[in-house]
């Protein structure tokens, strides 16, 4: 069993007008694999209110993973890539890159995405972008790959963490 994070970045969602349909659907894919939603928030598209949620939550070393969703694009507002690379101890490219290769198939608009990933000491961090067939796209290629990043990434001890994590 591992807890989750979900961060929905929306503007619009997080002064209720718009209704998040990204997060729950998160919820609902990852559930099934034994992840076990601890933390549920809808921040706005601003890089300290991001960045703060993410030091919270990994540092509590509560949350083994923190899906965030939403404000990855090339607007003016979508800030979550920065706001996420400002709390990353290490990045997995490979993992954005797979992310957008699999949504490829459905949309060229795939590669419009920003996002990034990566490892807060034990908590892994993964932006995907915001709207719903993204989602299923990300959920969809990262089934197969989340139960065996979190093995590696939870048989990490205490003391061996490079930052003491
Ligand atoms: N990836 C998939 N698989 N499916 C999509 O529909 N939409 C793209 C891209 N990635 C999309 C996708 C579009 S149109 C944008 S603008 C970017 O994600 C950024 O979206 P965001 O700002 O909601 O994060």
């Amino acid at each position: 069993m591992f807890n989750l994070g979900i961060l929905t970045c929306s503007d619009m969602g997080s002064l209720g007008e718009r209704i998040d349909t990204s997060g729950p659907a998160i919820k609902e894919a990852l559930e099934p694999l034994g992840f076990n939603v601890v933390h549920y928030e809808i921040v706005k598209d601003d890089i300290e209110s991001i960045s703060s949620e993410l030091i919270a939550w990994a540092d509590s070393r509560q949350v083994d993973l923190i899906i965030t969703t939403g404000g990855t694009g090339l607007g003016p507002r979508d800030v979550t890539p920065e706001a996420t690379k400002n709390v990353l101890d290490r990045l997995s490219p490979g993992l954005d890159e797979a992310i957008r290769r699999y949504g490829e198939k459905n949309t060229p608009f795939a590669v419009l995405s920003r996002g990034i990933s990566g490892v807060r000491g034990h908590c892994l961090i993964i932006n995907i972008p915001g709207n719903p067939s993204a989602v299923k796209d990300a959920m969809e290629v990262l089934t197969g790959i989340l139960p065996h990043a979190m093995d590696t990434l939870t048989k990490w001890k205490v003391e061996e963490h490079p930052k003491g994590l």
